[in-house]
Order: structure tokens, then sequence, then C-alpha cells
């Protein structure tokens, strides 16, 4: 005999705005935050009308109440995250500026898809038996799994990224002395043809809102390095610039460092040992230091006697770069890096201060 279904005709609506959610960014941000709070509130409506439980729960039963309690711990997480993110740009709250709410908002979304899953299955279980319900739970583990390498993906390479340059650069000094020297090298500035870049997202380019200019994730760690340690500032030029396509920058790249292309600067170092610390600021370029960078600090007539180094990466941290610092200068104290996720950039100030501060404090 069929069981009558556990759902109910307004569960599949909020099901639907949970996964419209989930794409949020494909959407402008307000139809984002109006889809999420309405999935928000329908839940909270539909918790309600199903609590309290009453009876003696069943094994399966009381899987489905954690679920559902997890469930409203990552909804939560998601609504404190949100509103955060919301507000980031209109409050000046320090402390708040230090969390990537970003990492927050996405990873309390994967818990919530997760329970919200976990939740729906425990409920089908009532109903569906055999193949229908090991269909729904192996369609809900395809699910969780694309989400898993599906959002971060999207976030790093789909997400058009606009942020306020001077503003997530500037802010509080840090107690720094002695000559300081912050270099940088990055797609911008050493890429032709910039207004046909393929990536103004997370993985390189973000665009300034004010000047409308697009800036590297390098260039805007340095940018923060540099007002928070008032350092001299340079930037490292290739003679030749790099093709706007991504995937082709890799692949040049990947030639030199198998040494069958040449990467020729623009301008040499100045004499870099003039300095108390050099802080270079690169991305990781197939798990190491690219080129360019390694040519211009071995371009100096004397080579630095203390190297800081801030690496942007796709998810392999600092790779090789440390040891390949050290390789190329044994003479120079080589600080450990300290490593920044490309779309943990345009909030990363806190930790470059906190990594600089004690960088430069051992350095004395
Ligand atoms: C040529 C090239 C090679 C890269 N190799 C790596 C890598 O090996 N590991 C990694 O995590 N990210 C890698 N990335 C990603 C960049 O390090 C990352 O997106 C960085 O934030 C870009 O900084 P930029 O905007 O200043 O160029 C590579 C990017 C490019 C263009």
């Amino acid at each position: 005999m069929m069981r009558p279904s556990p759902f109910k005709p307004l569960d599949a609506p909020l099901f639907a705005l949970f996964l419209l959610a989930l794409c949020g960014i494909f959407f402008p941000k307000m139809v984002h935050i109006l889809i999420g709070a309405a999935f928000l509130a329908g839940t909270a409506l539909h918790l309600k009308a199903k609590l309290p439980i009453r009876g003696r729960a069943s094994g399966m039963r009381r899987a489905g109440l954690l679920a559902t309690e997890l469930l409203g711990l990552a909804l939560a997480g998601i609504l404190l995250s949100g509103v955060f993110l919301s507000l980031q740009a209109f409050t000046g709250w320090q402390w708040a500026d230090r969390v990537d709410w970003r990492f927050w908002h996405i990873l309390s979304s994967l818990v919530a898809m997760f329970a919200l899953f976990a939740h729906l299955l425990t409920q089908a279980s009532r109903a569906w038996q055999g193949w229908r319900f090991y269909g729904a739970a192996l369609l809900a583990f395809v699910l969780i799994g694309s989400a898993i390498f599906g959002i971060p993906y999207a976030d790093r390479w789909l997400r058009h990224v606009e942020t306020d340059v001077a503003s997530v650069t500037g802010g509080e000094p840090i107690a720094a002395s002695g000559r300081l020297l912050t270099v940088w090298f990055s797609r911008s500035g050493n890429t032709a043809g910039l207004e046909q870049v393929d990536t103004v997202s997370g993985a390189s380019f973000m665009l300034d809102k004010k000047s409308q200019k697009l800036f590297g994730n390098a260039e805007v760690l340095a940018l923060m390095a540099q007002d928070m340690t008032k350092s001299d500032l340079a930037a490292i030029r290739v003679r030749t610039p790099y093709p706007p396509a991504y995937s082709d920058t890799v692949r040049i790249a990947k030639d030199e460092l198998h040494a069958t292309a040449d990467v020729e600067l623009a301008e040499p170092a100045p004499d870099l040992s003039r300095y108390d610390a050099v802080i270079v600021v690169f991305p990781l370029w197939w798990g190491t230091v690219p080129k360019a960078v390694e040519k211009y600090l071995a371009s100096s007539s004397n080579p630095p006697s203390k190297l800081i180094a801030i690496v942007t990466h796709g998810s392999s941290g600092a790779g090789e770069s440390e040891a390949k610092l050290k390789s190329l200068f044994p003479g120079a104290a080589v600080a450990k890096p300290l490593a920044v996720y490309s779309s943990s950039v345009p909030h990363s100030r806190a930790d470059v201060a906190r990594y600089l501060e004690e960088a430069l404090g051992a350095s004395k």
C-alpha cells in the first residue's frame, strides 16, 4: 500500500528557493539577499508548524531531528555572515573586517545543504522504500558533492569582483621601523590588452569601483603592506606583457619555469641591501616564485638582507616559495611567507597587518 507523502505542497517551493539561494553569485546581490531572506522566513514558518514533536521518536526520526538542529545552526550562520557581508561596506567595525565573512557564508551554506538533504531523506524514508529511497539518497549525494566542488569553483572563477581598493587597502599603520621596500608582481601591470582579460573574478583581477581600473590580487596585497608600513613601493614589470587570456599566461609561465622561454624585465631592482627588509608580494605560479620575481630580486647589485614574502594563490598556499627564496638568497633571513587565498584578498588587511608586525618585529 502507498503511504501518504511526508511532504507538503509548500515544501517544493521552499526547496527551490534554497537551490536558487545557493546559486547566489549568478544573481545581482539584492536578488540574492531577497531569495535568501524568503527562504529563511519560509523555513522558520515551516519548522514552527512542525514543532514541538510529540510521541516517541524512532532512530530515523531522531536522526531527522539532529539534521534539523544542524540545519538551524547552519541557517543562523548563513544569516549572521550574510548580514555582515551586506553591512561590511557601510560599517567601520574593525573587528568585523578581520573576519572573512564570505568564507563563513559559503561554509554555512554547504553545511545547510548537507543538513537539509539529511532532513529531507529522513522524512522521505517514512514513505519511500527500496529504489525510490536509494535513488533519492544517490541524487542527494551527487548534489552535495557537486556543491562542495562547484560553489568554491564558481566563487573563484565566476563571481565578478568589484571593490573599493582605497578602502580595503587603507587603515591603521603598524609598528614598523627601519628602511622598508614593498615590491610586487601581478598580472596587473604585466598583461597586454587589459580590456580583454577573461578573469575579473576571485582568481585574479578585481575592478576598483571608484577608478574603474583593474587591480591584481598581489597588487592589492602590496598596497595594503605599503599603507600599513609606509614603505617604499616598487612594481616588477616584464618587458613583454603576458596575453590577456588566463590559460595563455599559465602556458607561458610554464615555459619560463622550464627555461624554454626567457623573461626580460623592464627595469632591474634598486640596491636591495639598502633596505632593512624587502616585502615581496607575488602570486604563486606553478607552485613556486614566478620567474620575473626571481630575476628581479637577483638583478639587485647587492642581495637583500631580509626577505618577507606575501604569496597569493588559488589553493596551494605558498607552495615552494620559501625554499626557493632561501636557495636564491642563502645569506638572507627569509621569513615564512604569508599565504592569502585569491578570493580572500580584499578582506585580508588584518591578516597582513598581524603577519607583518610579527615578521618585521623579528627582523629588529
Ligand atoms: C601562470 C599562473 C600559474 C598559477 N599557478 C598556481 C599554482 O601553482 N597554485 C595555485 O594555487 N595557484 C596558481 N595560480 C593562481 C594564482 O596564484 C592566484 O589566482 C593569484 O591570486 C593571482 O594573483 P594576481 O591577480 O596578482 O596575478 C596561477 C596563476 C597563474 C596566472
